[in-house]
C-alpha cells in the first residue's frame, strides 16, 4: 500500500485512528471507510484519507491492507512505531481518535486500567503536539478511563503550550446515550422503528453516568422502579458486555458504531459540509485558572460545583468548542437533581483529580 502523506494537498480531510488495529479501531476504521463515502461524493473535489496507527504492526498492516480493497473513496496507510510511524500518521492530521490502550475483564474497573492508560494516553499526547496543528485539531479520546484521562490529555497538550487544547480535546461518552435510547425501548416494550432519544450527562462510569430520563419522550410512562433499574443499567451497561466477553475484553461493535457517528460529524464540519457541528462531550469547562471554555460554560459550571470536566451538549466549529449548552441541565427532575447528579459530581471530582495529579507527578 502507498504512503499517502506526500501527496496530501489542501483539500483532503485526514483522520488519524491511533490504536487502529484493536477491537474498536478495526471495527470504527471499517465504519469510517464505508460510512464517509456519501461525504465524498457529495463535495466534489474532495479527498477524506485515513492514517491507521497501531504499537502492532502486523495487525494493523493487515487491517489497512484489508480495507484499503474496499471501493469506496476513503483512502487508508497503516503506521506502526518503526519508520517515525506516529510523525507520519499525525502530520497534517484534522481529526485524531484514540482507542490505542487496555481494555477491561470482568472484576475490574475502568479506574484499574488507569495506570497503564494514562502512559499511553500522555505519551500519544506528546506526539499530537509536536506534529498536529494544535489550533484546528480536533483530539476525540475513546481510551478509558474517561473521565480522567481526558484531563490528562488536555493538560498534557497545554503543557506543551497549547493554551486552548480544552477546546480541541473532547472525551466520547456517546455509548451511554445509545445504550440508553436502547435500553428504554426495551423497558418500554415498544416495537416503534424511533428510537426514543435519552439525553445523557456527567462522566463516563457507573454513578458518573446520568440518563435524563425527564427529558426523555415515553420515560414518564416508567413506574418508579422501572425508571430507578433504566437508570442502573445504562450506568452499568458496560459490565454486561465485558461479563459476556468473560476476559476477552469489552465493548467494541457498539463503541465503534458511537464513534462513527461522532466522527463522521467532525469530518462533515472538517470538509465544510456544516458550518458548526452539535453532539454531547466531555470537555473541560474551566481551567485551573478559572478560565471558560466557552460563552454558556458558566452556566453549567455553576450546576456542577466542584468539577471542571463534564460531558454536555456542546457546539463545536473549526476553532473547536464556541458554546456550551446547560439548557437539559437546568431542566433536570427534582430526583436528577438532588440525588444523581450529586454523586456524580463527588465521583467524578476524585477521577478528575487523579488524572491531574498523574500530569503534575509525570516526568
Ligand atoms: P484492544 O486491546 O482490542 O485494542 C487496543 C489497541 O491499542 C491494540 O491494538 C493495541 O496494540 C493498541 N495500543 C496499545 N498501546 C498503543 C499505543 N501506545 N499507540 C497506539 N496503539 C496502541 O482494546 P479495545 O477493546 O479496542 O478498547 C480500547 C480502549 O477503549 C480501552 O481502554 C477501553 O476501555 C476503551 N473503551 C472506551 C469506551 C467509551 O465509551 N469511551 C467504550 C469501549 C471501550
Ligand atoms: C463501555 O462502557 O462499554 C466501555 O467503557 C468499556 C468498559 O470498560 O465497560
Amino acid at each position: 500500500m502507498p504512503h499517502y502523506l506526500e501527496e496530501q494537498d489542501s483539500h483532503v480531510t485526514k483522520i488519524a485512528v491511533l490504536g487502529a488495529a484493536g477491537g474498536i479501531g478495526q471495527s470504527l476504521s471499517l465504519l469510517l471507510k464505508t460510512g464517509l463515502a456519501p461525504l465524498v461524493l457529495r463535495s466534489p473535489g474532495s479527498h477524506v484519507h485515513m492514517a491507521m496507527y497501531d504499537v502492532n504492526r502486523d495487525a494493523v498492516a493487515g487491517a489497512a491492507t484489508d480495507l484499503s480493497h474496499i471501493d469506496t473513496p476513503v483512502s487508508v496507510s497503516f503506521h506502526a512505531p518503526d519508520d517515525a510511524g506516529l510523525e507520519r500518521a499525525l502530520t497534517r492530521a484534522q481529526i485524531v481518535v484514540i482507542p490505542a490502550g487496555v481494555p477491561r475483564k470482568p472484576g475490574m474497573t475502568r479506574d484499574d486500567l488507569f495506570a497503564v492508560n494514562a502512559r499511553i494516553v500522555a505519551g500519544l499526547g506528546d506526539a499530537i503536539a509536536a506534529h498536529c496543528d494544535l489550533a484546528h485539531v480536533a483530539v476525540l479520546l475513546i481510551s478509558n478511563p474517561v473521565n480522567s484521562l481526558v484531563p490528562v490529555l488536555v493538560e498534557r497538550l497545554a503543557a506543551h503550550g497549547a493554551e486552548q487544547a480544552a477546546r480541541h480535546v473532547f472525551g466520547l461518552t456517546q455509548l451511554d446515550a445509545v445504550r440508553a435510547s436502547t435500553f428504554l425501548r426495551d423497558a418500554l416494550g415498544s416495537d416503534s422503528h424511533d428510537m426514543p432519544l435519552v439525553p445523557v450527562v456527567g462522566g463516563h462510569s457507573g454513578d458518573t453516568i446520568v440518563p435524563l430520563l425527564s427529558q426523555a419522550p415515553g420515560a414518564d410512562a416508567l413506574s418508579p422502579d422501572a425508571r430507578r433499574a433504566l437508570v442502573h443499567r445504562v450506568q452499568y451497561g458496560g459490565d454486561e458486555v465485558v461479563q459476556a466477553k468473560n476476559g476477552a475484553g469489552s465493548a467494541t461493535l457498539s463503541m465503534a458504531y458511537a464513534a462513527a457517528r461522532v466522527t463522521a460529524k467532525f469530518v462533515e464540519l472538517q470538509m465544510g459540509l456544516v458550518p458548526e457541528l452539535h453532539d454531547t462531550l466531555y470537555v473541560q469547562l474551566r481551567d485551573a485558572r478559572g478560565r471558560l471554555l466557552a460563552p454558556g460554560a458558566e452556566q453549567v459550571a455553576e450546576l456542577v460545583p466542584g468539577v471542571e470536566y463534564f460531558s454536555v451538549p456542546v457546539t463545536v466549529t473549526g476553532k473547536g468548542v464556541s458554546h456550551v449548552h446547560g439548557e437539559l441541565l437546568a431542566r433536570m427532575d427534582a430526583h436528577e437533581r438532588a440525588q444523581l447528579l450529586p454523586v456524580c459530581v463527588k465521583n467524578l471530582a476524585a477521577n478528575i483529580r487523579a488524572g491531574q495529579e498523574w500530569v503534575a507527578a509525570a516526568p
